[in-house]
């Protein structure tokens, strides 16, 4: 998924998955989209 798809997964939640829009920031949601990618296998 690109960087926005997955920015507005975690905003708007998904199946059993809460949203975290309001619940964290933008600045916050770009941060963890951003950490989850250092953790991919190259
Ligand atoms: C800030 C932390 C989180 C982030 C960044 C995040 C991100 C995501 C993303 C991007 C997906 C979509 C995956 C896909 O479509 O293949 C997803 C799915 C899911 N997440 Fe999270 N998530 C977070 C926290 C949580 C928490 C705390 C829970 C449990 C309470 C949770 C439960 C789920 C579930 C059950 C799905 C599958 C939803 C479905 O397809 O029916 N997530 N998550």
């Amino acid at each position: 998924m690109s960087d926005a798809d997955l920015i507005a997964t975690t905003k708007k939640g998904r199946g059993k998955m809460p949203a975290y829009a309001g619940k964290l920031t933008d600045a916050q949601i770009a941060d963890v989209v951003t950490y989850t990618r250092t953790l991919q296998k190259k």
